[in-house]
């Protein structure tokens, strides 16, 4: 499966979405995951994000491996998106910034 990590929170810039052949991504208020058992690995989404935060769940970095659990958690409760909608205002300013867990709204 492919996982939404950190960088996604406070930009969510929603080009995932559009190129997902099984609709699986589910929307937060400032955070989008992907339903593991809906991905079917295709792999469209990972170069279409701006912000570069999806990742296979064999290729996460050390540091963001607890996102698989929270895909997982929060793709149950939140729900489903699968049209591109306009970034968070904010967006360009939060890409890449360290740290943004402490702000995912749930
Ligand atoms: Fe959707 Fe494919 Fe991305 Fe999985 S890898 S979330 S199926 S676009
Ligand atoms: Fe988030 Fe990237 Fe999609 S920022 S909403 S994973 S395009």
């Amino acid at each position: 499966t492919f996982v939404v990590t950190e960088n996604c929170i406070r930009c969510k810039y929603t080009d995932c979405v559009e190129v997902c052949p099984v609709d699986c991504f589910y929307e937060g208020p400032n955070f989008l995951v992907i339903h593991p058992d809906e991905c079917i690995d295709c792999a469209l989404c990972e170069p279409e994000c701006p912000a570069e935060a999806i990742y296979s769940e064999d290729e996460l970095p050390d540091d963001q491996k607890d996102f698989t659990e929270l895909n997982a958690e929060l793709s149950e409760v939140w729900p489903n998106i699968s049209e591109k909608k306009d970034p968070l205002p904010e967006a360009e300013q939060w890409d890449g910034s360290a740290d943004k867990r402490q702000y995912l709204e749930r």
